[in-house]
């Protein structure tokens, strides 16, 4: 049962974030709790390793509306952290019935991921998964829906390890377009060349790719 202060919770959420209508309580409160740690990591002298580093509340909010429209499958994301992406897009799957993994290669983060998707009440739908997510992520298919969110070293190599397994529709979504631009050239350069997806950079938060597998 909610407690008053979950409720509250709730509805501030709501209030705050317009469109997204109904994030469940469990929800809203862990949201909440890892704004405070990341606001937190940056204002102690946390070391950059251990920091969050998660993305902002509006990207948050894109992530789940991009979400709910995805086509059916399998949901992916690639740096899990404290968790927090992972409540945004697991919300979106209470909603649509769907199924996410997210993957995470380093422990300490993974532990908190944990426990951050079991406090949210999220652990029928979203599963956190140890590894690097260079060897993970080819053997999940079909990817509806891959959020890239790692080390910049990594993002074409995802990418090239999903691709196979998305069907024409499926949705790719990678963070720090803009915020990383120079580590990421090779990236854009990736995706440039590709004749298998249509893509834009979306001007929310530190710069969303978002780009959808072509149906021919
Ligand atoms: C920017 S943080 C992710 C923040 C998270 N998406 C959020 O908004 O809450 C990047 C995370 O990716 C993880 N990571 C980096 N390279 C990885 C890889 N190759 N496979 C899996 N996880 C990786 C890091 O350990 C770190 O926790």
């Amino acid at each position: 049962m909610s407690s008053g202060s979950d409720r509250q919770t709730a509805k501030h959420y709501r209030t705050q974030t317009g469109v997204i209508r109904e994030i469940p309580s469990a929800v809203a409160v862990q949201m909440r709790r890892l704004e405070r740690t990341d606001r937190e990591d940056t204002t102690r002298d946390v070391p950059f390793a251990e920091r969050l580093r998660q993305i902002p509340r509006e990207t948050g909010r894109f992530l789940a509306i991009v979400a709910g429209g995805a086509p059916a499958g399998h949901w992916v994301e690639v740096g899990t952290s404290g968790g927090y992406s992972a409540l945004w897009l697991g919300m979106a799957c209470l909603q649509r019935g769907a199924q996410l993994t997210t993957i995470e290669n380093d422990a300490a983060k993974l532990a908190r991921a944990n426990e951050t998707v079991r406090a949210a009440e999220l652990t029928s739908c979203v599963e956190v998964r140890a590894g690097d997510a260079r060897e993970v992520v080819g053997s999940i298919r079909p990817i509806s829906l891959i959020f890239i969110d790692c080390i910049s070293e990594a993002y074409c190599e995802v990418l090239d390890a999903a691709l196979p397994n998305m069907p024409p529709g499926a949705i790719l979504l990678a963070d720090n377009a803009t915020s990383h631009s120079d580590e990421l050239e090779d990236f854009v350069r990736r995706l440039a060349d590709d004749d298998e997806i249509d893509w834009v950079v979306v001007p929310v938060g530190k710069g969303v790719f978002y780009g959808r597998k072509r149906f021919a």
